[in-house]
């Protein structure tokens, strides 16, 4: 049936451990090609995007094996640099593999890669970095092409702070000649995850986490292992599952150094967040408040990928509430679907205007993507009766198992 089963209304109570970091994994992964050795990596999600990546690798050469949530990468004998559009197109992060092939085999050939129909998602940045660096691209309207004998450091600077044309030209320059300087670079946590990593298997970086990168060109890497940190926008949604339906859960591995604007926030909306070490505490006994402005932003502002959870607490909380999306112009897709179980929400001028109060109520929703398909069952979860998520193949793209996790949390909830 592809769909999840919400019978709603209930408050929460119980715990549950947070998974790996998808957006950490995939370009970690990718990152794994410029290692002509073994790389292990622990606490690792078990999601579709990843089973995605590991066939990617897989065709292009390299052996690997799943223990419990460990992956083990054995990149010694990549040599295909062709990839197989069936997985190409399935995810937008394939593109993260252009920057680790030219930098490991000086060559690479793909289709467009696809993902979330969130906005636009150019990959001219991506482009723009890697020919910086030396790489001779071409493009045709299907395909890809891009190569270089060898890639030369230089300095890029990104025009808009892109998460993934910045990790894309960390992995060209990891093992061009010369140093890289890298400016106007977004500085989200998985881009210091990548560089870590990185670091872990022998790479000179610096400045990981701030807007302007220096990366000095090694001639090797060599093999490591690296623990995945925890996924804060699925820690982030099921924060917002307490918040919105009440009670008291504790959720175990969140990286909360990671989630500060996600906390302040549901601090706004009156949850009471308690954080001891990386446990949290979420209690709300009372009724939600609505926020009268918030604007998603580059790290360390508000998450876009938390926006469609936060319109179903503002559609739940008292009051009016204004949510302005920054990042993905066509992010506002499931306010259709929350007014169809009773929310009040007008789109105008690129922000979300929300009248709360709504009483929900369960019906059949549609996801359309990952993170909106996520925040209907967390909708689903504050409606009375039943509610059915269509389309549960988005939702997987990035949590390793809603349903269990949920239940953990006290939910009644099922995949059907
Ligand atoms: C990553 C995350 C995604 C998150 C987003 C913003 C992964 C796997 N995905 O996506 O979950 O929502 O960051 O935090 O890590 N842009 C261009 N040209 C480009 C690239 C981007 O114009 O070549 C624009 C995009 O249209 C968008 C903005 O830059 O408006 C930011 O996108 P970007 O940071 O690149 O997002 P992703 O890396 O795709």
């Amino acid at each position: 049936m592809d769909s999840i089963q919400i019978k709603g209304g209930r408050t929460l109570t119980g715990e549950t451990r947070i998974q790996g970091s998808k957006n950490a994994t995939l370009p970690i992964l990718a990152s794994t090609i410029l290692i002509p050795g073994i790389s292990v990596i622990t606490h690792c999600p078990r999601i579709s995007d990843v089973e995605t990546m590991v066939r990617l690798l897989s065709s292009i050469g390299c052996s690997i094996e799943w223990n419990a949530d460990e992956l083990v990468i054995d990149a010694t004998d990549v040599r295909e640099y062709r990839l197989p559009r069936e997985d190409v197109v399935r995810m937008r992060s394939s593109i993260m593999l252009m920057g680790a092939m030219l930098g490991r085999m000086g060559e690479t050939a793909l289709d467009y890669p696809g993902g979330c129909v969130i906005g636009k998602r150019p990959i001219d940045l991506h482009l723009m970095a890697l020919r910086r660096l030396g790489a001779v691209v071409e493009e045709t309207e299907q395909k890809i092409h891009a190569k270089a004998s060898r890639l030369i450091g230089t300095a890029v600077r990104l025009p808009i702070n892109s998460v993934g044309a910045t990790e894309n030209c960390i992995l060209g320059a990891v093992l061009a000649e010369g140093v890289t300087i890298l400016s106007n670079a977004a500085m989200e946590p998985e881009i210091t995850a990548l560089c870590e990593f990185l670091q872990s298997a022998g790479a000179s970086i610096e400045g990981a986490g701030t807007s302007q990168i220096t990366i000095l060109g090694v001639p090797q890497l060599h093999s490591t292992v690296y623990e995945i940190p925890g996924d804060r926008i699925v820690a982030g949604t099921y924060l917002f599952a307490g918040v919105i339906c009440g009670g008291k859960i504790t959720l175990r591995d969140i990286p909360v150094s990671h989630m500060s604007a996600t906390i302040r926030t549901a601090r706004r909306l009156h949850g009471d967040v308690r954080i001891t070490g990386n446990i949290m505490e979420i209690e709300r006994r009372g009724k939600i408040e609505g926020i009268p402005l918030i604007r998603t932003g580059n790290y360390p502002g508000f998450p876009t990928d938390m926006q469609s959870a936060l319109m179903v607490a503002c559609a739940v909380a008292s009051g009016k509430s204004v949510i302005e999306e920054t990042i993905f112009e066509n992010r506002y897709r499931i306010a259709r679907e929350l007014c169809r179980m009773g929310a009040a929400i007008e789109i105008q001028d690129g922000k979300a205007y929300i009248d709360g109060d709504a009483s929900l109520h369960g019906t059949q929703v549609i996801a359309e993507e990952l993170r909106g398909g996520a925040a209907l069952v967390l909708a689903g979860l504050a409606a009375d009766q039943v509610t059915n998520v269509m389309n549960r193949h988005f939702i997987e793209r990035g949590y390793e198992n809603i349903c269990k996790d949920l239940r953990e949390l006290g939910a009644d909830i099922s995949y059907r």
